[in-house]
């Protein structure tokens, strides 16, 4: 009886915004009728959302298509697009098209609303339909988001990228800073907390600049104060914060809001002034621990995570001896960490004194170790203490435990019953692994 429900599947790579984009691109599709495919060979469309970050991550995208491209050979009516940062570049946006004929649709990060015409447009042409936006447009509100189900919701606050840190190609690829207004990111908080979510995450790429171009001006600080209000609301993250914003206003704010978790995600990038500098971040290495001093005395207890990248050009042996050192006097909770890569067409690719792999790869090895050392150590405090743990369901890695994160971020794994899902626990914290805590769930609890 009837019709087969066409299907398709959404491949994400890169950071938690395109994860987020993702969802709206499985709203768009699920309102055309689509419904999830069972597995990518079964999809009726495939979209892959990717991210040009780094080499490694566009080489990801390069393999997949190889790979897209067989099954498309096997099924012609197999509809293929690509999204999102690498193919906001026109020249990469024609490189997949020239490489792959077999792709029916290429579209940037501007115009993803504009993602259900276009597969229209795609499924009649036999040519690859095109469509990039060159300037950021306006934000566009209202579009279908389909959200991993769950307690946890990612909502934008700010799109784009205004800070032009000399090795980054996210403003080329994400455009100028846009805020949403506040109305609609409450709006859109309390319809999450209606259908059952308990904890948003808020995402830009500089969150502590939002509201600056909005009229009138509105702050990270008075947002965070309207989204605690929120009844029935539970738990507030944010990331990114760029430590040059991050004013003592806001971190009064942090400390004072009950419902904001105790974590914050400070990428740092190098402990070196001279390579600070080079890099544009707009501040320097004084600024950086002095800023991790005042947190940390107005917000006990707080986690500090970063991002560091090493081999930054020019970066020399001393500059380097900086950043571990950086890593010994603030210990920070964890750390994402990255070799430089340069960026066709941003500033850093072109400086002199590009540092060789194989120093590169010496000092990240070097940093990941320490850094390491440290997590663990930092993770080790936690045994013997009761956690507050929101249960997100069974364990990845292990079905027969629950996990959940606590208000700091950590991952806590323990037994318990499923029922529990989305409650909130006290957890004993027995024992510490690197990237997660063990425990019971408290009898009182
Ligand atoms: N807006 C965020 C970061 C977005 S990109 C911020 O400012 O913190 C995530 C991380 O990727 C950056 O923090 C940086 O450490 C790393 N990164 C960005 N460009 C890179 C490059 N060209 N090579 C290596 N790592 C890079
Ligand atoms: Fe890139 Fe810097 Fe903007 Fe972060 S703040 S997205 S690192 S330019
Ligand atoms: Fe990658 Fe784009 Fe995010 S380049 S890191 S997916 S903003």
């Amino acid at each position: 009886m009837g019709e087969r429900i066409p299907t398709y599947e959404v491949i994400t790579f890169g950071c938690q915004m395109n994860d987020h984009d993702a969802e709206v691109m499985a709203g768009m599709l699920e309102s055309l009728g689509y419904h999830q495919a069972s597995a990518m060979e079964e999809a009726d469309v495939i979209l892959i959302n990717t991210c040009c970050v780094r080499e490694t991550a566009e080489n990801k995208v390069w393999g997949l298509l190889g790979r897209l491209v067989r099954l498309k050979n096997k099924n012609r009516h197999l509809i293929i697009g690509v999204a999102g940062c690498m193919t906001q570049q026109p020249e990469v946006a024609h490189k997949i098209k020239n490489r792959f004929p077999q792709v029916d649709l290429i579209l940037g990060t501007h115009n993803l609303h504009r993602l259900p015409a276009l597969l229209q447009e795609a499924r009649q042409s036999r040519e690859t339909v095109v469509e990039l936006w060159n300037g950021a447009g306006a934000v566009v509100e209202d579009l279908p988001v389909r959200r991993t189900p769950g307690v946890r919701a990612w909502v934008n606050i700010t799109y784009g990228c205004n800070n032009f840190c000399t090795y980054c190609i996210v403003p080329y690829v994400r455009g100028r800073e846009r805020s949403r207004r506040p109305e609609d990111i409450l709006r859109e908080i309390r319809s999450l907390v209606v259908d059952g979510f308990r904890e948003v995450t808020l995402l830009g790429q500089n969150v502590n600049s939002y509201g600056k171009d909005l009229d009138p001006p509105a702050t990270f600080a008075r947002l965070l104060e309207a989204i605690n209000a929120i009844p029935d609301l539970w738990r507030i993250r944010f990331t990114t914060s760029h430590p040059r914003d991050f004013n003592q206003e806001l971190i009064d704010t942090i400390a004072r809001l009950q419902k904001v978790c105790e974590h914050i995600h400070l990428p740092v990038q190098a402990g070196s002034s001279r390579i600070l500098k080079l890099m544009n971040r707009g501040y320097d290495r004084n600024y950086y621990l002095d800023l991790v001093e005042r947190i940390r005395r107005a917000i006990p207890g707080v986690a500090l995570t970063t991002d560091i990248m090493v081999g930054f050009p020019g970066e020399r042996e001393e500059d380097f001896a900086d950043t571990m050192d950086l890593v010994e006097r603030v210990r920070f909770d964890g750390a994402f960490t990255f070799v430089y890569n340069p960026r066709p067409g941003t500033p850093a690719a072109r400086m002199p004194h590009q540092v060789p792999e194989d120093i590169k790869s010496e000092r990240i090895q070097r940093l990941i170790a320490r850094q390491n050392e440290i997590s663990l150590a930092l993770n080790q405090d936690r045994v013997g203490r009761t956690e507050e743990v929101l249960v997100e369901g069974e364990s990845k890695t292990n079905p027969a435990l629950l996990s959940g994160r606590t208000r700091t971020n950590r991952l806590v794994v323990f037994p318990g019953s499923p029922e529990l899902a989305g409650k909130l626990v006290d957890v004993f914290i027995t024992g510490a692994r690197l990237t997660h805590l063990e425990g019971k769930i408290n009898a009182a609890g």
